[in-house]
């Protein structure tokens, strides 16, 4: 059920005339050229992400609240729904974060998994480990926990997978508890990033290993195009076709646009206190992979 509330909240920022017509989910081309210009509005390593929700200013105590109400509302869709919108390449990109890690085919070491929804990426940490890693999934909410939970029963994993219900920003554990602390695709949905990133290196164990996956800026001008329209026609499109919901696939693309850049992104983890900050691009920048250590 689409909800008459987001629908109007997405249009606001919308000129009257470019708005499209009641039920059409998406942008229509001159939305799409006011929405192009939004997007070159990238926050920076001095913040911003904290008061936008996609393209709209919200108060800082709203975000959060509004971003869970896009995952209660995807969640049941969330895996079936990352495959269609990226065509796959979200699994390759996975795969190469858990392969950058490489963890230890040893007992004893452990990783949290931070926004780690319905657990792909602990699952594939615990695979490439050869069941040897312990993970934590946390997450803040519960809908995505409980399609992840299940799924690592179907697996057999649930032995080295525990699952925990909680916020980035404040995360439930000592200091200096983990080997290492992932977060794919989970950061820039959180409020305050700079919390986020303090948290991480407070939980890790010196020598530990910071790792951040997340969509990024597009290097490449003809690839960005492409993938903008991809983006904000056919990703919300494709929400309302599969999961009967556009609204939170709009709020999920506008979000990529918002995000700090590569270099502004690094900055920020070397605010938290990282050493060797470096970073990879996927498909040429569609998605970047963040490395950093608790030295
Ligand atoms: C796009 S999903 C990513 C899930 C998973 N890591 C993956 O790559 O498939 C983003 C996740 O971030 C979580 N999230 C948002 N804000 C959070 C917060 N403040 N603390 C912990 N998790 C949060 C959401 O609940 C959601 O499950």
């Amino acid at each position: 059920m689409k909800s008459p509330k987001c629908r109007r909240e997405t249009r606001l920022f919308a000129a009257p005339e470019t708005i499209a017509p009641a039920g059409v989910i998406g942008y229509g081309p001159r939305e799409f050229e006011w929405y192009t210009k939004m997007s070159e509005q990238r926050t920076t390593a001095a913040g911003g992400m904290e008061t936008s929700y996609g393209f709209r200013q919200v108060g800082q105590d709203e975000k959060q609240g509004l971003v869970n109400e896009v995952f209660h509302r995807v969640a049941n869709r969330y895996d079936l729904m990352n495959d269609l919108m990226s065509g796959g390449l979200h699994r390759l990109w996975k795969d190469a974060m858990v392969a950058w890690l490489n963890p230890p085919k040893r007992p004893g070491w452990s990783v949290l998994d931070v926004a780690g929804g319905t657990g792909d990426i602990a699952f594939r940490i615990v695979e490439a480990s050869q069941g040897n890693a312990h993970a934590t999934v946390l997450d803040i909410n519960g809908s995505m926990l409980a399609v992840g939970r299940e799924r690592a029963v179907k697996r057999r994993l649930d032995a080295n997978v525990d699952f925990v219900e909680a916020n980035a920003e404040a995360l439930p554990f000592a200091d200096e508890s983990f080997d290492a602390y992932t977060i794919a695709f989970g950061i820039r949905n959180v409020p305050h990033i700079d919390a986020a990133l303090r948290e991480a290196f407070r939980v890790l164990k010196p020598g530990g290993r910071f790792l951040c996956l997340e969509f990024s800026e597009v290097g490449m001008p003809i690839l960005d195009k492409v993938y903008e329209a991809w983006s904000f026609n056919a990703i919300p499109r494709i929400g309302e076709i599969v999961a009967g919901d556009g609204e939170p696939y709009a709020y999920l693309v506008e979000s990529i646009r918002k995000f700090p850049n590569q270099e502004n992104f690094a900055a920020m983890i070397r605010a938290a206190g990282f050493g060797r900050v470096t970073y990879r691009n996927y498909s040429g920048g569609i998605a970047a992979l963040h490395s950093g250590w608790k030295l």
